[in-house]
């Protein structure tokens, strides 16, 4: 195999989006257990952005960097030991860093070969979003018929997912989002109630929709400005699940409080916790791709860019003005 010259899109440190730098790369032929693939769609996710921005904490990484965390595309060559993937697989993989590239050496343990009736451009837009909804909504807290479910950013891809799964499970739905234009994008996705919750009191808004019972379970991404609001608009034996961070960090909290909400559960969870074993990649993608396959979620991809117009969709990200999920196209 010749050596392949590509382009991906590098960090050097920690900061905004000016230090995306477009760089050409020369890959050598894959090593033991790995593959050569040529990508061809990339999915774009928040996480992203904190990896790019973070110079401490939990999404601190080392710098030279690619960024991105999934993709899809079509094996060009195998390395030693590769016995159960062929030149020519249609594939996907999430959560292993270096997708902003026309081209990658991975893992092969890390992949899953994509049925027919999934595309490169879906998977991109939803192995990381659509896995994510699938074990908050089954392993973090079981939803079932008659729950009522409170999603934030129910207008963002992981929120899209998560409502119409959470729907289709049985659940009411109540849905945030930040800007009025998102409130038919969250109905459309199966919320019953949408509070646009960037200046109001979306708590005492859920008590009024249930009655002042409160529900049973938030799916909370937004962090630092919400995590409060979420607690108080559970019911008594409630589930608070704090997955993320667009808002900030939520602070130190004194325990306590799980207490004097109603003997409340908070889970911390993390997509990378259940991608660690290869038994976990395979089910996360079979629990996802039959949910692709039986209609029960759509993938509405809002934004579409090539890889090196990455930066603006970066701003688009932060700025609060993307809905659904992003694709960039080496
Ligand atoms: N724990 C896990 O396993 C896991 C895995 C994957 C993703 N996540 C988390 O899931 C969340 C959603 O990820 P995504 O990629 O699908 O992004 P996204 O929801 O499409 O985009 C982020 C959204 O967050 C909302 N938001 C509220 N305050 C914000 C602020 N100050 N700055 C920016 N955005 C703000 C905005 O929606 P509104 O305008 O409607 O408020 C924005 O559109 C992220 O927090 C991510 O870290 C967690």
């Amino acid at each position: 195999m010749t050596a392949a010259q590509i382009k991906a899109i590098r960090t050097t440190q920690p900061g905004g989006t000016e230090i995306l730098e477009s760089i050409s790369l020369t890959l050598g032929a894959p090593g033991q257990g790995e593959v050569l693939l040529r990508q061809t769609a990339i999915g774009v996710n928040l996480i992203d952005v904190y990896q790019r921005m973070a110079s401490s904490g939990q999404y601190a990484i080392e710098h030279p960097a690619i960024l991105g965390v999934e993709a899809a595309g079509v094996i060009e060559a195998i390395g030693p030991g590769v016995s159960d993937l062929n030149i020519g697989d249609r594939v996907a993989y999430w959560m292993v860093r270096g997708a902003y590239a026309q081209k990658r050496l991975i893992d092969a343990s890390r992949l899953v070969k994509l049925p027919d009736f999934v595309s490169d451009e879906t998977a991109a837009a939803c192995m990381v979003k659509g896995t994510t909804a699938y074990y908050l909504l089954h392993r973090i807290y079981a939803v079932k018929p008659g729950d009522v479910v409170l999603v934030h950013s129910a207008a963002g891809g992981v929120g899209q997912l998560l409502c119409q799964w959470a729907k289709h499970l049985g659940a009411t739905v109540i849905g945030t989002v930040g800007s009025t234009e998102k409130i038919a994008v969250a109905k459309a996705m199966g919320c019953d109630h949408v509070i646009v919750y960037r200046d109001t009191d979306f708590a005492a808004k859920v008590r009024e929709l249930t009655a002042g019972q409160g529900v049973h379970v938030v799916y909370d991404s937004i962090g630092k400005d919400t995590f409060e609001g979420s607690l108080n608009a559970l019911r008594p034996l409630g589930t608070m699940v704090s997955f993320g961070q667009a808002s900030g960090p939520v602070p130190p909290i004194d325990i306590s409080v799980l207490a004097q909400k109603g003997s409340v559960f908070l889970a911390k969870p993390t997509l990378a916790t259940f991608t660690q074993k290869r038994s976990d990649i395979e089910s996360l993608a079979t629990g996802l791709f039959q949910a692709l396959g039986n209609g029960v979620i759509t993938v509405d991809i809002k934004h579409r860019a090539p890889l090196s117009e990455v930066a603006l969709m970066h701003n688009a990200l932060e700025a609060r003005q993307t809905m659904g999920s992003i694709v960039l196209t080496p």
